[in-house]
């Protein structure tokens, strides 16, 4: 991961939507005929700067309504993410109120979210849902990204997270509630095809292993691929599980034990790390990137975008975060979030490289030296963005974020 093959003065030739050539310059010249196509059908794009693989950002929780603004300002006063939601904040007040929004409120906040990623170069977006735990509202979310994936530019991989907590309706009788995912929630979402993915929030006082291990086999039942978030504040046997059900990604990992980390070191799942959660949190600690590397692991970064532990909308941050407080070098930074991101969402052999026959999803930044692009912390210098071949259209200034009165 330490190792990007960087080229300078490179042209890149582009076929519909994919990557038909990568080369250097001088050797541009001489494509149409090596291509047989004519000169003029060949329109020429100048790129000042580098030229980056599209980045994916392999796990959000884009699909919400308000901003938590009175868990930041309790945290801030010392009180822990697990305190919080034990006094009636956290993901469940993110639930009532996604419950009472219409699909074309949650529709236009999502866009706007996913128009912030976009112009921060993330060309592939995962989105979540997990904020209705409910069938009709976990079906409600995950169409809502599948009608913004059918005009969105960036590319949108939708995963289904009903069993991100459980909701009050089911606080005596979780049993239930595991039920209801696994023989509801499950097949509806694969029947209607709104997900290729289901997730647990596996964590000591959310889902036990055993309980997440009921829900990824019944999701693996129907065809769907599974990933997880595991050990995110406490070690509970969640890398583990990932790896033992075949998990394309175990994410967070935080208080991941060594036995987890060596169990991902031999599997294919991706170890996703999440370093602006746990900055925006307040903690000291991260995630063992170095300990996850050095034993062989693949590593992926995402921002997590969500309303309690991550409003960020940048990857490019989160890949300065890793350089400075996961002790990544620049180029695992930028590995993790092309090359390993794309494989945490299956997609390693179509996206996340510069390469003949990969999705031409391409980035642009006024930048001098590519390693700037984890360095300049909050800034943004990405000047164009290419998905599928097509030129994006840019959000400009500043789009709202979170729901606004009207004047
Ligand atoms: O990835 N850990 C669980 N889910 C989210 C947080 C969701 C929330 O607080 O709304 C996460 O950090
Ligand atoms: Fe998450």
């Amino acid at each position: 991961m330490a190792e990007l093959e960087v080229l300078t003065d490179a042209a890149v030739l582009i076929d519909g939507e994919r990557i038909a050539w990568v080369g250097p310059r001088r050797e541009a010249r001489d494509l149409h005929s090596a291509f047989r196509i004519p000169q003029s059908a060949i329109v020429v794009v100048e790129v000042a700067g580098v030229l980056f693989p599209g980045f994916v950002d392999c796990h959000t929780h884009a699909v919400f309504g308000a901003p938590r603004l009175d868990d930041h300002e309790r945290r801030a006063l010392g009180m822990d993410y697990k305190t919080i939601a034990a006094a009636g904040g956290g993901i469940l007040e993110s639930v009532r109120d996604v419950r009472a929004r219409s699909d074309a409120e949650l529709a236009a906040l999502t866009r706007a979210r996913l128009g912030a990623l976009l112009a921060h170069g993330a060309t592939t977006i995962e989105v979540k849902s997990g904020y209705g735990l409910d069938c009709e509202t976990e079906l409600r979310q995950l169409r809502v990204i599948g009608r913004l994936a059918g005009d969105h530019p960036a590319a949108l991989v939708p995963t289904f997270l009903g069993a991100h907590e459980v909701p009050p309706e089911f606080r005596d009788r979780r049993a239930d509630y595991v039920r209801l995912v696994c023989e509801e929630m499950i097949p509806a979402v694969a029947r209607e095809r709104l997900a290729v993915a289901c997730d647990v929030f596996c964590e000591p006082g959310v889902f036990s292993v055993a309980e997440a291990r009921t829900v990824l086999d019944a999701a693996r039942r129907h065809g769907l691929a599974v990933k997880l978030h595991a050990d995110e504040f406490d070690a509970s046997g969640g890398a583990e599980l990932a790896v033992e059900v075949g998990a394309l990604s175990a994410d967070h990992l935080a208080g991941v034990s060594p036995a987890g980390i060596r169990a991902l070191a031999a599997s294919e799942t991706v170890a996703v790390l999440l370093p602006a959660t746990l900055v925006f949190l307040g903690g000291r600690r991260q995630a063992p990137a170095r300990g996850l590397l050095d034993a062989g692991a693949a590593l992926a970064l995402a921002t997590d975008l969500n309303p309690g532990s991550s409003p960020t909308l940048s990857l490019p941050l989160v890949m300065a975060l890793a350089v400075s407080q996961l002790g990544l070098r620049h180029a695992e930074g930028v590995n993790a979030v092309t090359v390993n991101a794309a494989a945490a969402l299956g997609m390693a052999s179509d996206r996340g490289q510069v390469a003949p026959g990969f999705r031409a999803d391409l980035v642009a930044c006024a930048l001098a030296d590519w390693r700037e692009v984890a360095y300049w912390m909050g800034g943004n210098a990405v000047t164009a963005v290419w998905t599928g071949g097509s030129a994006c259209p840019l959000p400009i200034g500043s789009v709202s974020l979170g729901p606004h009165v009207e004047a």
